[in-house]
């Protein structure tokens, strides 16, 4: 089941998603060599609350935090701990907020200090193929053109698509249907509609697309020890083009 949302209800969702975006900024400003992943989450979690928003993730499936942060090789889904990032480190930091009684999640993967080359190419064109993918959420166009776009930028430049975890439907929920696998064919899966809320968001390797579920149950890793990246949009299907509702420009500020 699909739940079509009203302008209204756009309008809260980007409220909800504007504050992630804002919390992913404080996130930004602390973002340094030897800070410990906890010390992002409490900050991420204190101006979520002083925002009048929940932590969407905080007990989610028994999930223990506001933020997912994962590091290196970590995929997604990764616990904070007393882990101090370390310089050449890059972190995925996912966050999800419910006001209103609407949902946002966002996530974008941040450098630490200096960081190869190579590593810095594969954020780059993770962050590339979540535009390529929003750039075929409009109404009409189907859920695998979105895959596609992604998966096909994504191997051309010599990267690969993880296949176990996939993009969502947001709303009410912070799950919805349908999913938005950032691999598959043109013109295949359900037909975009407008008033449809999706999060699109690639995970991208360095290397081999494979994964493992660390035994915390949550941390997913590369199976060959390379770096992943994952950038994060809500987005909101339109005629004519996606209407992105969350935004890393609070980030970049921040960043550059
Ligand atoms: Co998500």
């Amino acid at each position: 089941m699909i739940y079509l949302k009203t302008h209204d209800e756009i309008e809260l969702m980007r409220e909800s998603n504007l504050l992630v975006s804002r919390t992913l900024a404080e996130v930004a400003k602390n973002i340094r060599v030897g800070i410990k992943t906890l010390e992002l989450d409490a900050i991420a979690e204190a101006f979520i609350r002083k925002n009048g928003a929940l932590p969407a993730f905080k007990g989610y499936s028994g999930f223990p935090n506001t933020l997912c942060v994962s590091v290196n090789e970590q995929v997604v889904h990764g616990i904070p701990s007393d882990y101090m990032l370390q310089e050449g480190d890059i972190v995925s930091v996912d966050c999800g907020v419910c006001k209103n009684g609407f949902y946002g999640d966002s996530a974008y993967t941040f450098l630490v200090g200096e960081v190869d080359n190579n590593v810095k190419s594969l954020l780059k064109v993770t962050k590339e193929a979540l535009y390529k993918g929003i750039e075929q959420a409009i109404h009409g166009k189907r859920i695998g053109d979105i895959g596609n776009s992604v998966q096909e930028y994504c191997e051309k430049n010599g990267y690969s698509v993880v296949r176990e975890m996939v993009g969502h439907g947001i709303g009410k929920h912070l799950h919805e249907s349908p999913e938005v696998p950032n691999f598959g064919k043109r013109g295949q899966g359900i037909v975009l509609k407008e008033g449809m809320v999706i999060a699109i968001e690639p995970m991208i390797n360095l290397g081999k697309k494979e994964i493992a579920f660390k035994r915390d149950g949550w941390t997913t890793v590369t199976v060959d020890g390379l770096p992943s990246a994952h950038f994060e949009h809500t987005v909101a299907i339109k005629k004519g083009r996606a209407d992105i509702l969350s935004t890393f420009d609070y980030i970049e500020e921040v960043l550059n």
